[in-house]
């Protein structure tokens, strides 16, 4: 099995775009190991499309810009590997990638192969350039074979956007993750957009095929590739959290050389990347009182392997929220004569629900994160 927990990486797309060589991937896999990345579990470094030549070669092998990569792909897979670190790499289910770099159509058995000599470890197969009346499923079911038959373990990385409902065929490809939603860009409202349409996919999940809400914009602060403006380092924060308690693959999209003190303890947390790893139960909404939260602010429930619970409150927007989530909403009623000590991962805060509703103040765009432990109810909270 290649994995059995979401997937968590670098990816060069969303900070670097075309601009991507191999002292660059050197420099980010340093970072990874010295930074401790890889240690927290980010072990995929990958590499994004914009690696490939104009055309294929003599062969009809893809092949690397020459100026990019001057020793050929394995070369770079080899440095990776030497980190500790695997080795990701792009390509597309149409003709040509997004960017107008060859694509993998009808080379998808070669491609495959191509891979798997450069020591590739995952590939994230796009959807651009598609042919008129090719059946998108069959497509990505064509590279799932091909890759479940190159003769090495390759992470499938499904990237059609969540087009012609995506969810519902993308665990027959052989995908390990697949994205549910066009691209994400660097900016606040891009952030909320994808977690307001997340809902309809977790269903779909299993811990060997995630939905993948998108590569994180988290610690761009607006300067990359998908710049849109940016966001602040709390949104970022709330960002990161929503997207580890879906059990979303975790990628990052910064750049990890250039990082603020707060967005590497935002990527490093290990306690809000335990609640990721947590991928055995879906999360579910849980439905709050109607005049505490008029907006509709997310608030999810996910039983952990440990009986425990992760609740985690969302403020996406720019007022700030009183909260209050009735713990009969989430199947705790108090006639078990049970309630939740809530221990809150950033902050440490430690709390007793009493009367078996949960009240909280969130700050603009914040969060809360908590890892509940179900205890006894106390006389007088009866
Ligand atoms: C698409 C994908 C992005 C990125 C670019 C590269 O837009 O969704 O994640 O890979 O292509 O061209």
């Amino acid at each position: 099995m290649i994995i059995n927990t979401p997937p968590m990486g670098w990816n060069s797309w969303n900070t670097f775009g075309h601009d991507i060589n191999e002292d660059l991937i050197k420099e980010i896999a340093d970072v990874m190991v010295a930074d401790g990345y890889l240690d927290a579990g980010y072990e995929y470094l990958v590499i994004d499309d914009c690696w490939q030549a104009d055309t294929r070669d003599k062969n009809g092998r893809l092949a690397p810009d020459k100026n990019k990569f001057p020793n050929g792909m394995k070369a770079v897979g080899d440095y990776i590997h030497s980190k500790g670190l695997k080795f990701g790499i792009y390509s597309c289910a149409g003709q040509l990638t997004c960017e107008g770099f060859p694509g993998s159509y009808e080379h998808e058995f070669i491609d495959a192969e191509t891979f798997a000599e450069w020591g590739v470890d995952f590939l994230k197969y796009d959807f651009c350039f598609k042919p008129k009346g090719a059946d998108t499923a069959c497509l990505y079911r064509r590279m799932g074979m091909a890759l479940a038959n190159c003769g090495r373990d390759i992470l499938f990385s499904a990237c059609s956007w969540g087009a012609e409902e995506t969810r519902k065929w993308a665990k027959t490809t052989g995908a390990h993750m697949w994205r549910s939603t066009g691209d994400i860009v660097d900016s606040a409202a891009s952030i909320k957009d994808h977690a307001y349409v997340i809902d309809r996919d977790l269903k779909y999940t299993s811990t060997t095929s995630y939905a993948d809400f998108d590569m994180l914009v988290v610690g761009m602060h607006g300067d990359g590739n998908v710049g849109v403006g940016g966001a602040t380092d709390e949104m970022y924060r709330s960002h990161f959290t929503f997207w580890a308690q879906m059990s979303s693959p975790l990628m990052i999209g910064c750049d990890i050389r250039n990082i603020n003190e707060y967005t590497k303890q935002t990527l490093l947390n290990k306690d809000i990347i335990a609640i990721n790893k947590e991928s055995y139960w879906q999360p579910y909404e849980i439905g709050q009182i109607g005049s505490w939260n008029p907006k509709g602010n997310p608030v999810y429930c996910k039983l952990l392997s440990t009986g425990e619970l992760a609740i985690g409150i969302y403020n996406f927007y720019e007022d700030e929220a009183n909260l209050s989530t009735p713990l009969d909403r989430i199947g705790l009623n108090m006639s078990t004569g049970k309630t939740l000590e809530m221990t809150e991962i950033w902050t440490g805060e430690k709390e007793i629900v009493h009367n078996g509703v949960h009240k909280v103040k969130i700050e603009p765009w914040g969060c809360k994160l908590y890892r509940c432990r179900i205890v006894d109810l106390q006389y007088g909270d009866m």
